[in-house]
Order: C-alpha cells, then sequence, then structure tokens
C-alpha cells in the first residue's frame, strides 16, 4: 500500500530533507511506500533537484511537483485537489502533510523601529509588511481547513476507517519557544503555530481523525540561514538534517525511515501515536517540550474551561445549538 504526503516548501533544506526521507527505498523486505507531492514556489528551485529524485517505481509515479504559493487560498486549493486526485495507488487519500514553506524577517526587527516618520515628525509611518505572518502562520491554517475537507472525502468516498489517522506536521522552529531578538515577526508567527497546534489537537483528532503536532529546531544549515552568518556558526550549535528529519518520522509513526536518523536520542522514543506534540530539535536530541507549567489553580481553572468539556466549551456547542 502507498501513502501520499504532501511537502510545502519541498525544493530546498528541511523540506527537500523530508522529501528524500520519505522517498528513501529499502533494499529488501516489505516496507511501507510513499509518494509526495512537492509544493514549492520556486520553480527553479524545483527543476535544479527533480532529478535526483526518484521518479518511478514499478511503473508508478513517485514525486509531483506543484507550483504552490501557499499564502493563496486557490494555490493551496488547487495542491490538494490534484494530490487528492493523483491517480495510481494511494488516490483518493492524503496521509500526510508539512506545512514547512517559511520565511524570516527581511527587515532586521521588521521595520518597527525604521526611522521613516522623520523622527516623529508629519510623515506617516510605512505599513508594515507581514508577509512573514502569512507565510508562516496564516497557510497553516489554510492546509489546515484543506485537510480537514479532503479527509472527510476520503471517508466517503473510500475504504478508509475511522482507525485511519492522516498527519498533519508543522515545521515551526525554537523562535516558537523563546524570543528571536532580531526577528520578532517571525518568532510571532512561529509561537503562533505552537498555539495552533497545541490548542487545535485534541479536537481535530477526537473529530476529524488527524494528528497535529510540530517540529521545532535550532539553527539548521539551509537556505534561510545566510551563508556570511553560517561561516560564524559553532558547528556545536547546529542541528543537523538528520536530527529534524526523526522528529518528522516519529511524528508520522514511520518507525522504519525514523531508524535512519542513527545517533539520534529522543526523549519520548515510544511508539504510540502523537498529537499536540512539540518537539524541539537541538543538535542530536529530540525534546518534547510541555507548555508551561501553571503557576496557580486559577489560571489552570481558567485553561480547563476552555476544553469542549469546560464552561466555555459547553457554552460553545450551546450557542452552535
Ligand atoms: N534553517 C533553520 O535554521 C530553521 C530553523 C527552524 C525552523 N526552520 C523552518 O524550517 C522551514 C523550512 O526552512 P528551511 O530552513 O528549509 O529554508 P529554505 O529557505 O531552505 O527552504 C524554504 C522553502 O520554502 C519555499 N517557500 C518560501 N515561501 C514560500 C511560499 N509562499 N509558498 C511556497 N513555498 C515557499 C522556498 O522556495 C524554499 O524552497 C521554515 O518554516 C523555517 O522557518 C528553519
Amino acid at each position: 500500500m502507498t501513502k501520499t504526503a504532501i511537502v510545502t516548501g519541498a525544493c530546498s533544506g528541511i523540506g527537500l530533507s523530508l522529501v528524500r526521507r520519505l522517498l528513501h527505498d529499502f533494499d529488501s523486505g516489505e516496507h511501507q511506500q510513499w509518494r509526495v507531492v512537492l509544493a514549492d514556489i520556486n520553480v527553479d528551485s524545483y527543476k535544479a533537484v527533480k532529478s535526483t529524485l526518484p521518479h518511478l517505481t514499478r511503473g508508478e509515479p513517485r514525486h509531483l511537483f506543484v507550483r504552490t504559493d501557499v499564502t493563496n487560498w486557490n494555490n493551496l486549493v488547487d495542491l490538494f485537489r490534484t494530490s487528492f486526485e493523483w491517480p495510481g495507488d494511494g488516490q483518493g487519500r492524503i496521509d500526510f502533510v508539512a506545512c514547512n514553506a517559511g520565511i524570516d524577517d527581511h527587515a532586521l526587527k521588521n521595520g518597527l523601529l525604521d526611522d521613516d516618520d522623520g523622527g516623529g515628525g508629519e510623515a506617516v509611518p510605512t505599513q508594515p509588511d507581514l508577509k512573514v505572518l502569512q507565510v508562516d502562520l496564516h497557510s497553516i491554517f489554510y492546509a489546515t481547513k484543506l485537510l480537514v475537507h479532503f479527509t472527510r472525502k476520503s471517508r466517503k468516498m473510500t475504504s478508509l476507517h475511522d482507525d485511519w489517522k492522516p498527519r498533519l506536521v508543522v515545521t515551526a522552529s525554537m523562535a516558537a519557544q523563546y524570543p528571536f531578538f532580531l526577528i520578532p515577526q517571525y518568532t510571532a508567527a512561529k509561537h503562533g503555530c505552537l498555539g495552533l497546534v497545541r490548542a487545535l489537537a485534541p479536537a481535530l483528532l477526537k473529530h476529524e481523525g488527524i494528528s497535529l503536532n510540530c517540529v521545532m529546531p535550532g539553527t539548521v544549515d539551509t537556505g534561510l540561514i545566510p551563508p556570511p552568518v553560517m561561516a560564524q556558526w559553532p558547528t556545536q550549535h547546529l542541528t543537523p538534517l538528520d536530527t529534524v528529519m526523526r522528529a518528522f518520522m516519529e511524528l508520522i509513526g514511520d518507525w522504519e525511515r525514523a531508524e535512519l536518523s542513527r545517533g539520534v536520542e529522543s526523549d519520548v522514543p515510544d511508539r504510540e501515536l502523537k498529537n499536540g506534540c512539540a518537539v524541539e530539535c537541538s543538535s542530536n536530541w529530540l525534546w518534547y517540550r510541555d507548555p508551561v507549567p501553571f503557576k496557580d489553580e486559577s489560571m489552570r481553572f481558567v485553561a480547563d474551561q476552555s476544553r469542549e468539556e469546560g464552561i466555555l466549551g459547553q457554552f460553545a456547542s450551546t450557542l452552535r445549538g
């Protein structure tokens, strides 16, 4: 049986490494096979890597490129529809979506401190560019909505049953938990990803059978990091792609491909279904991180009331009628 995956930001760095891991073929025996839809805004990057990816196995195509700007709803609709309808073994199901495409702030401190108002003069300041929020955060909401739609369609149209659990994994960042001082918009976007994962995961799994998790890498040597910065970065504070790949594989339950990352340690190495997890990827370690602990009972009480069975949850279902 072949499973279908979508990877956004697929043609460079972490996304490309994930595509290669999913398309990895073992020499012998029965193993889970993936076919992968590569979604990226940059067509030239795809052209550069296309010939290095496996194309066919037993006559079936292994990958497909769909030019996608993840900030564009219609592009994402096309991406999901194309993936769902892709003929062959794996048609009519989207088993895994990696929301990985990302950019960081073009201007340091996001231009918020730019002197574009004449130092408190009459000029109206320039409107801040919020592109990072659109790419790194808003697009995850779009993809989630679409995965819910196509998962419902699969359950209706095919023989896939309730024990089928599509996986959604977001590439957040260590900046989801810690401030990254020079790039506040990136920090806000990645904090937002973590908030979305933690707040939505229980309901998404309960009502739609979809698991939702995120990875939070430290510094990884990819196109995102300018070469002069990378040249100065101490290697002991780099996180290898292999570590991040192990995190993805644990979160989608592909334990055979997880074990291709030799020498990576994980503090939750069990084979249970993961949901609502936030996995910090640091050097050769995976740390499953919990939300900050409550300081007092009042905060614990208020937070608990936002669950479906809490006061706010009951109120929400009353409103829905
Ligand atoms: N490199 C790091 O140190 C690091 C650390 C933590 C998290 N991350 C996150 O990892 C993810 C992948 O980044 P990377 O480090 O591999 O960088 P990268 O620049 O090598 O790859 C990012 C890819 O996203 C694509 N992309 C950008 N905007 C897009 C859009 N609007 N629509 C579709 N595709 C788009 C780019 O074309 C590129 O192929 C990002 O979300 C990034 O924030 C990176």
